[in-house]
């Protein structure tokens, strides 16, 4: 029986239940269409109730666009409600609660960073509903800041910074503590200089604490300056300390990101590794040095991959869907394991053919340069790609004549 197509047709549950569907749909690293479909949806929701609330911030609104921005408040309001209702239900199903009961796996998700943010963003909806806060008051602002949090949901790499603040945590805090350092040996300083000149913002360390901070970050405001050579003086080391402690910060945390980036990558390709038995067929070790080399890259359908006659720079081994060869003569197809482009490294040729997506494909990239390396250490995996490389010119060959 044909099934019926809906917003989660394409989710991958893990039972046909419909609770465990609409956990798969919600879940925001779900990658089917049902998934993708519901993030857009979000997003777009999630965008007009921010900008309506933004909006209706201003004073003086024509009356209807007024009444029209309220109204959709209170829909993306009611929205959120939903959406936590549904989650909440559907907890249960989450593959980190199992073995929890219901009850528990409920209250496990509703204790939970996204737990709390969706509890958040329900908030405007009881003050809607209670009357609490009216939709075109001043206090609707408020609602920006509950609604804001969910934007965070949508980011892909924030997973990535908690990762990297966990993984950094030792050098941060050391950064963190010089800054505290200078902070504090600055605002002490300074009041000392200053604070016959100009008790009131330099009258106290805490006072001087303020210049201390704006100075030190860099911003300053220029509210509040220094007037004796020693403050001058102490200002010029503290805007220095200011830049240096900063590009330390950003160094870290940039370091941080590409590393755990080249972790994640490593994971996903040694997941789509797995799927090519010519991969598989080497050892770890070998396995481990390809697996670094090549890159992930997903394809939806009829997307070009190599054009005839282009020069080629990279070759593509196929771990999931299927491509299509389009030969001037034939179409050939090939699917999971498959391998194409190895042509064009192997004869520094143009490509021999097109080669387009004929369902969604995952695709593992070997680039030239890292494909001429990987021939002197791995001479077995070249010498089966340069086998099957001939194979197919012989038949192009054949089917030309
Ligand atoms: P390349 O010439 O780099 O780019 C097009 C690719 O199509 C080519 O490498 C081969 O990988 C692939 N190809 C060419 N001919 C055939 C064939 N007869 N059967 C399967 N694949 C082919």
């Amino acid at each position: 029986m044909k099934r019926p197509r809906c917003l989660w047709s394409g989710v991958a549950a893990t039972d046909s239940s419909f609770r465990s569907r609409a956990h798969a749909i919600l879940k925001y690293s779900d990658n089917g269409r049902g998934g993708r479909r519901w993030r857009s949806f979000h997003f777009v929701v999630l965008g007009a109730g921010l900008l309506a609330v933004t909006l209706s911030s201003v004073d003086n609104l024509p009356d209807l666009l007024d009444r029209s921005l309220s109204l959709v408040i209170a829909l993306v309001a009611g929205v959120f409600l939903a959406e936590y209702g549904v989650r909440l239900w559907s907890a249960p199903e989450a593959p980190a609660y199992s073995g929890l009961s219901e009850r528990h796996a409920r209250l496990r998700w509703a204790c939970s960073i996204s737990g709390l943010i969706g509890l958040l963003a329900i908030v405007p909806a009881f003050a809607i509903t209670t009357r609490t806060v009216k939709t075109d008051s001043d206090f609707a602002a408020i609602f920006c800041l509950l609604w804001i949090l969910k934007l965070s949901v949508h980011a892909p790499a924030m997973g990535t910074l908690g990762r990297v603040i966990a993984n950094e945590r030792a050098t941060l805090a050391s950064v963190l503590i010089i800054f505290v350092i200078v902070l504090v040996t600055a605002a002490t300083a300074t009041h000392f200089f200053e604070r016959t000149g100009q008790p009131e913002q330099f009258g106290s360390i805490p006072a001087a604490l303020w210049w201390a901070v704006v100075t030190l970050t860099t911003t300053g405001y220029g509210d509040v300056v220094p007037h004796t050579v020693g403050g001058k003086m102490i200002g010029s080391v503290v805007m220095v300390s200011g830049i240096l402690v900063l590009a330390l910060m950003t160094g870290i945390l940039a370091t941080g990101f590409s590393e755990e980036e080249r972790r994640r990558e490593y994971l996903r390709v040694w997941d789509q590794v797995t799927k090519v038995p010519m991969f598989t067929e080497l050892g770890t070790v070998t396995l481990s040095e390809i697996v670094s080399k090549l890159r992930v890259r997903h394809y939806p359908p009829r997307i070009v991959v190599v054009r005839r006659d282009e020069p080629g720079d990279a070759m593509f081994f196929i771990s999931e869907g299927e491509v299509e060869v389009r030969l001037p003569r034939e179409e050939v197809r090939l699917g999971q394991g498959g391998f194409f482009g190895e042509m064009a490294l192997l004869d520094r040729s143009p490509r021999s053919a097109t080669v387009v997506t004929a369902q969604p494909t995952t695709l593992l990239v070997l680039y030239a340069s890292d494909f001429y390396e990987i021939a002197s250490h791995i001479p077995s995996l070249v010498a089966a790609v340069e086998k099957e490389a001939r194979r197919r010119r012989d038949r192009n060959e054949a089917t030309s004549q």
